[in-house]
């Protein structure tokens, strides 16, 4: 099957060479080729360049984007799809006052999705989840990471992850899977935290890691949560089994998560709305990618990650939505690319950049999607008629996205 897109307006995020991610200064060039042409053979970019060079051959289906752009996929590397029910009732206590961390204490939050969730069977959950994947995909997601976590007892996190898995199974888009047992203390380990961190590190683990159901590790490090000192336990017990740390840091306080992620060659740090000067020492000249989530800062309220200043100390930066029903009910990352640009004062080059080829090395996609590059899988946007690329992320609460392809399919 090959497919020829031709009369491309504007081809975005191209990388003849392939790169793992772009930091500091050089996110704001974001490489365009005008009135260009790219083909697809076997679902992978097989060619592209300037539509004069076009070669003349047959195609099976020819696309002419002509006024339209064509842009890799959006590489969404920290979602929390999987969940069951909603909770629109803390919405509305949030709207009158509440706080995240005062919703949690009255018994909502975590644990009142966890309790929905255990009482929910797999097929449903499986039904719940991928009506959202589908949604996502239909706006331009082509590789997204999923985390367990509203399981919080041994049966229950490996029902999430399960359901991961099948998602994995039925879908064509790259999916990664993380587990995340360590989201919140359940309401019986109160008064025994240690008990629940010997689940986690005795039980919890060995047995995903023999099921295969996890690729990354994570934990919420917060006061209220988990520790620095419980999450470097925690990731300590996790690497025998191979699974990198991807871990939520800094969300309301800097508690010295982020250095100690990066001693533990966190892949990602997440959250980071909360950064002292210490927090972006330690993560400069790292393998390891600072992770913006604004659709969570926009839905709580919450200060947004100091992405400019970040970028501005010469840092990568990624975005993703954080789609979960507490603090970001939304997977739509055109949002999340406006939402970057609006609050946290990135340019539309920076933030495309964060949500295409630094987002899929947050997952260790880097050599799959990311990027309009020869060999890597051809998950492409063609994006409706639009002037300039300027206007996707100025079109907030819109979207640009007229078709969506993943491995050169619709
Ligand atoms: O990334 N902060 C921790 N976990 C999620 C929210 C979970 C929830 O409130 O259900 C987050 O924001
Ligand atoms: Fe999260």
């Amino acid at each position: 099957m090959r497919i020829l897109f031709k009369n491309i307006k504007e081809l975005l995020q191209v990388r003849e060479e392939p790169i793992d991610f772009v930091s500091g200064k050089a996110m704001a060039h974001l490489p365009t080729i005008k009135n260009a042409y790219l083909l697809v053979e076997k679902g992978l970019i097989s060619d592209f360049g300037k539509m004069e060079n076009c070669p003349k051959i047959e195609a099976d289906e020819v696309v002419d984007a002509a006024g339209k752009m064509v842009l890799p996929t959006w590489c969404d590397s920290h979602t929390h799809l999987v969940y069951a029910g909603n909770r629109e009732s803390e919405f509305v206590d949030k709207i009158k006052g509440l706080s995240y961390q005062e919703i949690a204490e009255k018994g909502g939050g975590i644990l009142n999705s966890a309790k929905i969730l255990q009482n929910t069977s797999e097929d449903d959950l499986y039904n719940q989840s991928k009506t959202r994947l589908e949604e996502v995909m239909a706006v331009g997601t082509g590789a997204i990471e999923i985390k367990s976590g509203y399981g919080l007892t041994v049966e229950a996190e490996l029902k999430m992850l399960r359901v991961i898995k099948r998602l994995k199974e039925n879908y064509n888009l790259p999916i990664k899977a993380t587990f995340l047992g360590a989201h919140a203390v359940p309401s019986e380990y109160k008064d025994n935290k240690e008990g629940y961190l010997r689940l986690i590190i005795d039980e919890m683990l060995p047995k995903v890691s023999e099921e295969h159901l996890a690729d990354f590790v994570d934990v919420f490090c917060e006061s209220g949560y988990f520790s620095v000192e419980d999450t470097q336990r925690i990731l300590e017990a996790a690497k025998p089994f191979g699974l990198r740390p991807k871990i939520h840091v800094n969300q309301f306080t800097s508690l010295g998560g982020v250095k100690a992620g990066v001693e533990h060659n966190a892949l990602s740090v997440d959250h980071l709305e909360e950064m002292e000067p210490d927090d972006i020492e330690a993560l400069k000249n790292t393998k390891t990618m600072p992770v913006a989530l604004p659709g969570c800062s926009f839905f709580l309220g919450i200060p947004y990650t100091p992405g400019r200043k970040m970028i501005d100390a010469g840092l990568p930066l990624a975005l993703a939505t954080d789609y979960n029903p507490g603090s970001s009910p939304s997977g739509n990352m055109n949002f999340v690319v406006s939402v970057a640009c609006i609050k946290m004062k990135l340019t539309p080059e920076e933030a495309i950049n964060a949500a295409t080829i630094n987002g899929a090395y947050a997952m260790g996609l880097q050599n799959e999607v990311g990027s309009i590059t020869v060999g890597k899988k051809a998950n492409l946007i063609l994006t409706k008629p639009i002037n300039s690329y300027y206007f996707i992320p100025y079109s907030f609460g819109e979207h640009q996205v007229e078709r969506v392809f993943i491995n050169g399919n619709q």
